[in-house]
């Protein structure tokens, strides 16, 4: 306890508060001297009547909940503002109504309290997320990120050094859960809701199409169409009566189509190190799956605690932990991007 103390009142620490406001989630954490202290969440709940996010209600909701959600991250940290050595905020990718609450409320706290701003690209703290807990990967390693805006996979050389193998040319993988989900009459967001029924039914009782593109890009277009068609050619008690089938069926089919693409990328590259990142790595069958195949091709499989898959500003927190190292700060007249390319140069 004595050690306690005096090590939190003399030892020199530093702190970093992150903030995360690029989408439906406002989330803050405090990362001290590399360690994530608190991860402070507060999901928006009003978007499920509305099947979807809606970008103005969203950064409502934001700007409502940003300030409680800080200090609860800075209590739960069992520390204070006067404390704060950096503050870390999400540039972009993402709303731009939401992400203008996140960075407007960061940039008053670094300019009141003096201290400098880092900026995260979303993507890329995602990626990060793998250096919140043991075990860490090792360079290189392949991630494969699957959110609700994207589906990338990414060859990490360094901290910030990276190259996009593949993307997605349409709808990315968590777009696909969910609209999948919209047309099973499942709420939003869909891609919980077809993982959690779809362990309970048969994967083999329907297929659906899977792209047939060159290269290691994603398309969810025909899968959709396939599930759509698929649908209205049956009766009005059809999607009740094989609700389980059915998810279980687009669980199968989603994930097949990511690991197809992902498998093809380890044997080209040779990587030894494969990692599971966003939001859809959330996916019970496909964290199985990934693991499985990790282990038949004698791979190390990496995949962050559910807490960090879907969004999170403690992933923004290690990622600012590894930036502040660097000194790499940002200018302060930077703005929020709706869209940024995940690039070395932008990192
Ligand atoms: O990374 P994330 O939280 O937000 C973005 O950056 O987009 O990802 C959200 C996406 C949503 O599409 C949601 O349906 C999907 O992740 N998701 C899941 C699961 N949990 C979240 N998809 C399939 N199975 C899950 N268990
Ligand atoms: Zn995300």
């Amino acid at each position: 306890m004595l050690f306690y103390w005096f090590f939190t009142n003399f030892v020199p620490v530093k702190i970093i508060l992150a903030i995360e406001t690029s989408c439906d989630d406002t989330s803050a954490s405090v990362c001290i001297d590399g360690k994530i202290a608190s991860n402070v969440a507060a999901t928006q709940v009003i978007h499920a009547k509305h099947g979807g996010v809606i970008p103005e209600l969203a950064s409502r909701a934001h700007d409502e909940l940003i300030i409680p959600v800080i200090l609860e991250a800075l209590e739960n940290a069992n520390t204070s503002l006067d404390k704060i050595n950096a503050i870390a905020v999400t540039e972009g990718p993402g709303l731009m109504g939401s992400l203008l609450v996140g960075v407007n409320v960061a940039k008053g706290l670094a300019f009141g309290l003096n201290i400098p701003i880092i900026t995260i690209h979303h993507m890329h703290a995602h990626i990060m997320a793998h250096f919140i807990d043991e075990p860490i990967p090792d360079f290189p390693f392949l991630c494969l990120t699957v959110s609700g805006g994207h589906s990338q996979i990414v060859l990490m050389k360094s901290h910030f050094d990276l190259e996009i193998l593949g993307n997605t040319i349409d709808d990315a993988a968590g777009e696909a859960f969910d609209k999948a989900a919209k047309l099973l009459g499942l709420p939003y967001p869909g891609g919980p809701y077809i993982d959690t029924f779809g362990k309970l039914g048969n994967h083999k009782k329907f297929t659906f199409s899977k792209p047939r593109i060159d290269g290691f890009n994603y398309s969810f277009s025909g899968f959709k169409t396939s599930l759509l068609y698929f649908l209205q050619k049956q009766d009005e008690n059809f999607i009740v009566e094989n609700l389980n089938d059915l998810c279980a069926s687009v669980n199968y089919t989603i994930v097949e189509i990511l690991l197809d693409k992902f498998k093809k990328a380890v044997k080209e590259t040779g990587v030894k190190n494969v990692a599971l990142a966003g939001g859809v790595s959330a996916n019970s069958y496909l964290r199985e799956m990934f693991k499985t195949y990790a282990l038949n091709h004698k791979l190390e499989a990496f995949i962050p605690n559910f807490q960090y898959c879907t969004d999170n500003a403690g992933m923004i927190a290690i990622t600012g932990w590894y930036k502040f190292l660097e000194k790499r700060f940002a200018a302060n007249n930077f703005s929020p991007k709706a869209r940024i390319p995940l690039i070395t140069e932008n990192l």
